[in-house]
């Protein structure tokens, strides 16, 4: 595929409007609707531009935690309160629970969305609480990133929630990201020449396989420096992104595992079991092997 950054125009239909325009159709048929995908991928972006869009209709809740302080500032925007009426309401010993019953009764008949960032970071009470508003007449617009442990408190809203996971953007959609990061009316990417902003721009779109943060932070980097060349491009940007991607490190597992090994071979013995005895050696065999191994492949990753 020919790349030409920076060369493309503005496609209409992206992925991302696509998901906006249901997220929207959804919300106003007061479904409740919850974004899904890894950090970075633009959960957030996406639930400020819809509350932006609904306007009063709506209300931005960056983290469900502490919850009552979440809730308060939700609280106190529908309602117009004031300092003096929350001192007269006695607000400052409300539970949690009548937070969320006052807010369903101010909600009433308003078809209101309440928009709920990083729900995974919920805890087993909040959970509860989400549970009530998203029963309630109150429309629920909620985004998490799924992990194991969260996704059974979570689940518990999720059945009455549609389910969205954001994919990654396309090559052009990054390539969007670049173009309005390079052309920053306050601070602009410099390149040495045309060739470097080729290569800049082809490099950011396949090395962020679609995720915007890594994009975004790639531009930074560029932007930290004075003139963007080949050389950078090459030597700096691209090997401190590969430095970055995270590999797990197996060792505690392994040593475990060869622990393991051992008392097998101990225990085979002691109960004269001589399968036992011979499959935890050929394993303590294969262990040493794969331990030789090990060190080269991480010595060739540093260099
Ligand atoms: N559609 C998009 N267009 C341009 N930039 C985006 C888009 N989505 C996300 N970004 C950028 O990517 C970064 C991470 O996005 P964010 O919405 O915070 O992700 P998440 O909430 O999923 O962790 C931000 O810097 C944001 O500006
Ligand atoms: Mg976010």
């Amino acid at each position: 595929m020919a790349l030409t950054p920076f060369g493309w125009v503005d496609e209409p239909h992206t992925k991302r409007q696509k998901h906006k325009k249901e997220i929207l159709r959804l919300l106003r048929r007061k479904q409740n609707v919850m974004l899904i995908g890894p950090g970075g991928i633009g959960k957030t972006t996406m639930l400020r531009e819809i509350s932006d869009e609904l306007a009063e209709s709506a209300y931005y809740i960056e983290s469900p935690n502490p919850p009552k302080s979440a809730l308060k500032t939700a609280f106190i925007e529908i309602g117009g309160f004031h300092d003096d009426d929350l001192k007269e309401m006695k607000f400052s010993s409300w539970t949690v629970q009548q937070v969320v019953k006052e807010l369903i009764k101010l909600c009433e008949g308003k078809n209101f969305v309440l928009v709920l960032d990083s729900l995974d970071r919920i805890t087993v009470s909040s959970s509860d609480w989400l549970k009530e508003l998203a029963e309630s007449e109150v429309t629920i617009l909620g985004a998490a990133r799924k992990t194991k442990e969260e996704k059974e408190l979570l689940d518990r809203f999720f059945w009455t929630a549609k389910t969205i996971t954001l994919q990654p953007l396309s090559d052009r959609e990054i390539l969007e990201i670049i173009k309005a990061q390079v052309n920053d009316s306050l601070s602009p990417i410099r390149f040495k020449d045309k060739n470097a902003e080729h290569f800049f721009g082809k490099t950011v779109v396949t090395s962020s396989k679609g995720i915007p943060i890594v994009a975004v932070q790639m531009c930074q980097k560029a932007r930290g420096t004075k003139q963007v060349s080949l050389t950078f491009v090459r030597e700096e940007l691209m090997t401190a992104h590969k430095a970055s991607v995270k590999y797990i490190d197996l060792t505690p597992l392994i040593l475990i595992a060869v622990g393991l090994i051992g008392a097998l071979r101990y225990i085979g013995r002691g109960m004269g079991n001589q399968e036992l005895y011979i499959i935890a050696g050929t394993l303590a065999a294969a262990a040493i092997i794969i331990r030789v191994l090990m060190p080269r492949r991480s010595r060739q990753r540093k260099a």
